[in-house]
This record gives structure tokens, sequence and C-alpha cells, in this order.
């Protein structure tokens, strides 16, 4: 695996298991500094290699007195780099410098008041009092030598400590919402006190990367498959940005997409944004494939075979071929090294990966992107010049509308969903929802019923509207959309798509449901 060295500024954030681990390198990066997740335990000599300008230590279920809790490196505390610790971090610093840490006599959880005793540094420019987010059991009721407190709160005498060699921690939670000046905390500690100043931004990202991709690549020929997704065409266009014609995209039409998708997915990456395409139209091929099948998980391993099958061929047909270029990014990267947590979902991607690429070929991997979240591959979208409907594209499954067309997937039915699909996605973007929510589509039941249109009695197809907000799709809810969207949204379908008389609105949150319907 070939990958961008960290050549900028670099914050570590030890992940000791938080809920929120994530969510602190999210906000870490809203701050346009530059950071990575690592398991809490990793010794200092090798977090050393990535040479951290400072280091965040993440909270955790664990009680840092028990024989299995997870430790951090006590050089870590010694190398004379700033470090904020956040709730078990925090409690992990006054364990190891020699203050107490113990059970409290009250748990902590939910809002409580803090109370600011010294307004320098973490939380200088801040308000005296201010409510922040609580999530703990043990409290500190001694600090470690050459320690002052910095906070209060009801329930903790140190709500925060520092010392003055920039090692500091805080009991609440700075990452979430609850904590509305969190992100000032955050900021203060990045700025202030460890001197890092914003400069992780796309444009320096791109300038980065081009020059890291030309390195890595020489005179090597890199082939990339486009997915019609955000990511794969950030990847793409970075790519191309670096090597221009060494690069070839290929870009398979399943004959699973949405209505105008391949054509405008070639319009902008071929047209507009100029890049080297091969265009396969395999629509025949993977619907004689599909004839006849119903079960979800058989269509989705035919899908992916005959992928592979497409993809292969046209590989060989190009030529020797060095590397091979995707849109992996760092939630995948984090969910793919982190330890038992993250388990299912790793289970869920390699499953939902069906679609993906040939096992067996042996090209060396670009990932241009695996350092990146999804919001900053669209911002660095954005400054390739890539248009806003691509940029801001909602996911959508590789197996296409394969796995939104229940039952069998035939022409007729695909050409039904592809009308009513355009309904609800039209209706939702002209109603300013399109980015708000995370999915908007249509599912072909299996179903007909009676229905009377014009007078006359019809026995017709059942549509059902699914519309999801969701952070990673890992969990996700039903979207409140208003009644007049939805009113609007029935209407146009029973009145404009043929073979559907009935429309239905599922109100099911993930779990116990899935975003998708297969
Ligand atoms: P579910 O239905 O499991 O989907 O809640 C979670 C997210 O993953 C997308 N999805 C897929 N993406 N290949 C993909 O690339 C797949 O096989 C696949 N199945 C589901 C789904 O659209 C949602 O965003």
């Amino acid at each position: 695996m070939v990958e961008a060295p960290p050549t900028r500024a670099t914050v570590l954030i030890l992940d000791f298991g938080s809920q929120y681990s994530q969510l602190i390198a999210r906000r870490v990066r809203e701050a346009s500094v530059y950071c990575e997740l690592v398991p809490g335990t990793t010794p200092w000599s090798e977090l050393a290699k990535k040479s951290p300008s400072a280091l965040i230590l993440s909270g955790g279920p664990a009680s840092v007195y028990e024989p299995e809790a997870p430790q951090v490196d006590p050089a870590a505390l010694k190398a004379g780099i700033p470090v904020l610790g956040i709730c078990y971090g925090m409690q992990l610093i006054a364990h190891h410098l020699g203050g107490e840490v113990e059970p409290g006599p009250l748990r902590e959880f939910g809002p409580a008041m803090l109370e600011v005793e010294d307004a320098e540094g973490l939380f200088a420019g801040l308000p005296a009092e201010m409510p922040v987010w609580m999530s703990h059991g043990d409290h500190i009721p001694k600090i470690p030598p050459g320690f002052r407190g910095l906070a209060r709160s009801a329930n903790s005498r140190y709500a925060a400590f520092s010392n003055d060699a920039g090692i500091m921690g805080i009991q609440f939670h700075p990452e979430v919402v609850h904590t509305p000046h969190g992100r000032d905390i955050l900021r203060n500690f990045l700025y202030r006190v460890s001197g890092l100043t914003p400069t992780w931004t796309a444009g320096s990202y791109i300038a980065e990367a081009v020059e890291t991709i030309r390195s890595m690549v020489g005179g090597g020929r890199v082939l990339c498959a486009l997915s019609g997704g955000v990511d794969s065409a950030v990847a793409a266009t970075l790519v191309d940005r670096a090597i221009g014609d060494q690069l070839t995209c290929v870009f398979v039409n399943n004959g699973l997409l949405r209505k105008e998708e391949a054509e405008r997915v070639l319009e902008v990456m071929h047209r507009d944004l100029d890049l080297n395409i091969r265009y396969v139209d395999a629509g025949e091929r993977f619907l004689s494939a599909l004839r006849g099948i119903t079960d979800p998980e058989e269509k989705r391993r035919t899908v992916g075979r005959v992928f592979i099958e497409v993809f292969e061929i046209e590989a060989k047909a190009i030529g020797e071929i060095d590397f091979l270029a995707q849109g992996t990014l760092y939630p995948d990267v984090i969910e793919s090294t982190a330890p038992d947590t993250a388990a299912s979902a790793v289970k869920i991607k390699t499953h939902h990966n069906v679609g993906g690429l040939p096992p067996g070929l042996r090209f060396k991997l670009i990932e241009p992107l695996r350092h990146l979240f999804k919001d900053e591959v669209r911002a660095v979208g954005a400054e390739l010049g890539m248009p806003d409907d691509m940029v801001w594209r909602q996911p959508f499954p590789g197996p296409g509308l394969a796995i939104r067309c229940l039952g069998e997937v035939t022409e007729e039915r695909l050409a039904i969903l592809r009308e009513a699909d355009w309904v609800v996605v039209d209706e939702i973007k002209k109603n300013g929802l399109y980015r708000q929510v995370w999915q908007s589509f249509a599912v072909l039941t299996p179903l007909e019923t009676v229905g009377v249109q014009g007078d006359y009695r019809t026995y017709s197809n059942v549509v059902a509207v699914r519309v999801v907000t969701s952070d990673d799709a890992m969990t996700a809810d039903w979207a409140r959309i208003p009644y007049e969207v939805l009113a609007r949204i029935s209407n146009r379908i029973t009145n404009e798509v043929n073979g559907v008389n009935r429309v239905v609105f599922d109100i099911t949150s993930k779990p116990p449901g899935t975003i998708e319907w297969e």
C-alpha cells in the first residue's frame, strides 16, 4: 500500500475506546489542523515516528485503576509536546503523573455548569461560566504535583487542570454539540497552547497530494474505476491533476443506474474535467445475469461477479497497468484498523463492497483520500472545480437499483423505478432538503394493490419512498420531511409514473431496519 507521508503538522488522537473518538478527529480537522486517530496504547516509540505536534487522549469506558485498563505510554507524557486528556484521558494523566483517581460519589452524566478559575490558555476568551457535557463515573480528588485546577463543576472539584509544560486535562467532552464552546476550547488547545496554525485546507491538501502521487507513480500507469459516486470521482480527478494522461478511468454502466446518471457522469468527468475514460455499456450483460433472481444476496453476488468479469476484460484491453486508484476514505481506514468495537462495522463494509474491485488483480494501490472524511472529500472536489451536483451526490449502493427493485429485476420494472426515483429526488432537491438528508430514493416493492385512477379500477405497483438522515450510514433515522413534500411526491408519482397507483413512506430507523430494503 502506498500512501502520502505526513509532512504537515500532525496531532495524534489516542483512542481509548470512546464513542466520540472519531468526533474529536473531525473537530480538529474542522479547525484546519491535520490529525490522525491511533490506538491509545501505541508505544511512544511508534507515535514519535509521526512527529506529532500535540497529543489528545480520548475518553473511554474503562477505569484507569483497573488491571486491564488501557494505558498511555508514560513516555508520551514526557515527550515535551502539549497533551490534552479528555475525560478518561484526563484520568490517565492524573494516574500516571502522581495524582489520584477514584470512583466518584456521584456519576456525572449529561449537562453541567463549568466555572472557569483560570482563563488563560484553554479557556482564553470564553465565558467564566459555561454549559458542558459530562459523562464519567470516576473523579480526581488529588491532582498531580505541579498541576493546578483550571475549572470546576458541581460534582468535579477538578473539571480541568494543567501544568506549565502544556499537559492538561478536561473532565467534560468538548467534541459533542452539547458543549457549545467545545470547538473554541479545542481551538485554544491547538492554536494557543500548541502553537499550531490552521493550514490544513483543501487547497494545501491538493498541492501535497499531487506532489506525492507524482513521485509515487513516476512514469507508471494508473487505472481507476468510476462508480458515479463522489469518492471515486474526486480520487480520479485528483490523480488526473497529478499525472494526466497516465490515468485511465473505467466507467462500467451496469444498467442499474438512476435516470440520466451515466450521461451526467460522463458529461462531467469526460467533457468538463477532461478525464481519460473508457465507457463500458454492460447493461445487457448484467440484466441477463440477474434474470430470474429474487434473493437479495444473490443479486449482490451476481452484480459483483459480473462487475469483476467486465472490469478484468477492460483492464486487459488497456494493457500494462501499475497502480489502481481507489476512493477509500478515512472512516474506512479507521474501521478496518480499529479493534473489537468495529468488528461488526468491518463485516458490513465487506458485504457492501460487492461491486468493488477484483481481489486477484496485482496492482499497487493509490488511495489519495485515505486521510479524509467525507466532508473534506467534498471540499477537495469543489476546490478541484467539480460541479456541485457531483460533489454533493448522495451515496448510492454498488449493486445499484438491483437492490431497490424488489423481486425480479427487469428492464420494465427498472423503468418504473427510475421514474419514481427521479420524482423523489427532484422534490427533495426543489424543497432544499437534498443536502440535509443522507439519502432519498424510491423502492419498487413486489406488491400490487387495487386503486382507482380516472374512474377505472387499477391493479398496479406500490412504490415506497425512503428518506433517511445519518452521519455515517451505520445508524440512520427516517427523515421528518414536511407532509406537503410527501404529498407532492405521492401525487407526482401516481400521476407521472405509469404502473404505480400507491405510494408509501418508510418510517423505519436503522436499526432495526437497514437503509436499503435489500
Ligand atoms: P444499509 O442498507 O446496510 O446501507 O443500511 C448502508 C449504506 O451503504 C449503502 N450500501 C452499499 N454501498 N455497496 C455499496 O457501495 C453495497 O453493496 C451497498 N449496500 C448498501 C447504502 O446505500 C447506505 O448508504
